[in-house]
């Protein structure tokens, strides 16, 4: 099972600039996307098939009449989530333009329901002839997202407008498309960032490692999609997100007062901060002195997320975080069914925040488990594609 939106499929057409799609290819991985490639025949002169196998770690079919029996044109075009087709020659276009379905490619394109983005890029004189002007209107008025070529040297000495596009510039404008599918809107989303802190006394506190960076770009993804976001944040340093309501907590009962208020009108509940499992009973108003300071007792606090998950309504989701220090992916996933079952969650993201790793940091690493017990190994990805991810799944069970 693949995250849902993160499933892109790369259209190759024959033209030159083909071998600047294996380092979009790269890119589109490094994005977090999983990319099947469908190379037209006419493409496979310039960039070959073993190219790309190799590069995306797929199987890629060149030919409609290869592995008829999965009827490939119709599972690759329910499967993937978005068609990037880069280059686009004029022949394409034109084919695009008239409907037309001779190859795979074509096939696909025909048969899938997913935004389409396509990348031009061809000799000016070929971009800027009436028949291509004409099959890009007629393209774009069918929803097509075409992006402009770039201007300056071509293959051979001429110079204009034409040229394939900076992989950076594609995924730009991947990026655009995927969000303008803003599937979150109208949709209450109760999101909390941060570590929760414990007073001993005026002075000192217990607190942990959390920066609430992940919970933060939980908060900005989940807006640019179209959310309405609350974010509870305790004791984070980090800038305010313009349009977001932020209500700032230091305590774990300070938090859980303002959850309990606000998730019964949520329609999710995002748990990324970590909460202190215990606070301290012998807290004391005035500062206790050093000479005095030899026993902090401990009572337990409530947990704030399965209180919360035992009461949800039917069609709310709640998406838990644990942070464990256990290195081996075995008992990662162990103890992440574990938490996902003891705490009724629909989805739990596991990390392993061993050696420091994680907290304060811009990347993540760790597992997705699903209550259908659909697990996703996430390599090292930034905390943005881990939100986009976890979005995805979020919107996918809101509906
Ligand atoms: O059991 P563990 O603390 O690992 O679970 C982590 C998840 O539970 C996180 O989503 C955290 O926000 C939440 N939690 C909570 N209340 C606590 C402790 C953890 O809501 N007292």
């Amino acid at each position: 099972m693949f995250p849902r939106g993160r499933k892109i499929l790369l259209g190759v057409a024959g033209g030159i600039s083909a071998y600047k799609s294996c380092d979009l290819l790269r890119r589109l991985q490094d994005e977090g996307f999983i990319v099947d490639v469908v190379p037209t025949a006419a493409s496979l002169n310039f960039v070959g098939k073993a190219t790309w196998e190799a590069l995306s770690g797929r199987k890629v079919i060149t030919d409609f009449w290869s592995d008829v029996e999965s009827v490939p044109h119709i599972s690759m075009a329910k499967e993937n989530d978005l068609i990037v087709i880069a280059p686009t020659t004029a022949d394409l276009l034109g084919k695009l333009a008239s409907g037309r379905a001779d190859d795979l490619l074509t096939n696909i394109v025909l048969a899938s329901t997913a935004p389409k983005i396509l990348v031009p890029a061809m000799h000016p004189e070929m971009w800027l002839n009436s028949a291509t002007v004409e099959n890009v209107k007629i393209l774009q008025q069918r929803g097509f997202f075409v992006i402009q070529p770039g201007e300056g040297r071509m293959t051979g000495s001429d110079i204009g407008v034409g040229r394939y596009p900076d992989s950076v510039n594609i995924i730009t404008e991947i990026n655009k498309v995927i969000l303008q599918s803003a599937d979150l809107v109208g949709k209450r989303i109760l999101i909390t960032a941060g570590g929760t802190r414990e007073p001993i006394d005026p002075i000192r506190f217990i607190g942990n490692r959390s920066s609430g960076k992940q919970g933060f770009a939980l908060a900005a993804a989940a807006a640019s999609r179209g959310a309405q976001v609350h974010l509870v944040t305790a004791n984070t340093d980090l800038p305010l997100i313009e349009g977001i309501t932020t209500t700032h907590v230091e305590t774990a009962a300070q938090m859980s007062a303002v959850l309990e208020i606000e998730f019964p009108h949520s329609d999710a509940l995002i748990m990324s901060a970590a909460v202190a499992d215990a606070k301290v009973s012998n807290y004391s108003d005035i500062k206790i002195k050093k000479e005095s300071l030899d026993r902090v007792e401990l009572q337990k606090n409530p947990d704030i997320l399965k209180s919360l998950a035992s009461g949800k309504k039917p069609g709310q989701v709640i998406i838990g975080f644990a942070a464990e220090t256990s290195a081996d992916f075995e008992s990662l996933e162990k103890s992440g069914h574990a938490k996902l079952a003891s705490k009724s969650l629909d989805i739990i993201y596991v990390n392993n925040v061993s050696d420091g790793a994680i907290f304060g940091s811009n990347h993540t690493q760790g597992l997705i488990i699903d209550s259908q017990l659909n697990v996703i190994k996430v390599p090292e990805i930034s905390k943005d594609t881990l939100s986009d991810i976890l979005l995805d799944q979020l919107a996918s069970k809101l509906g």
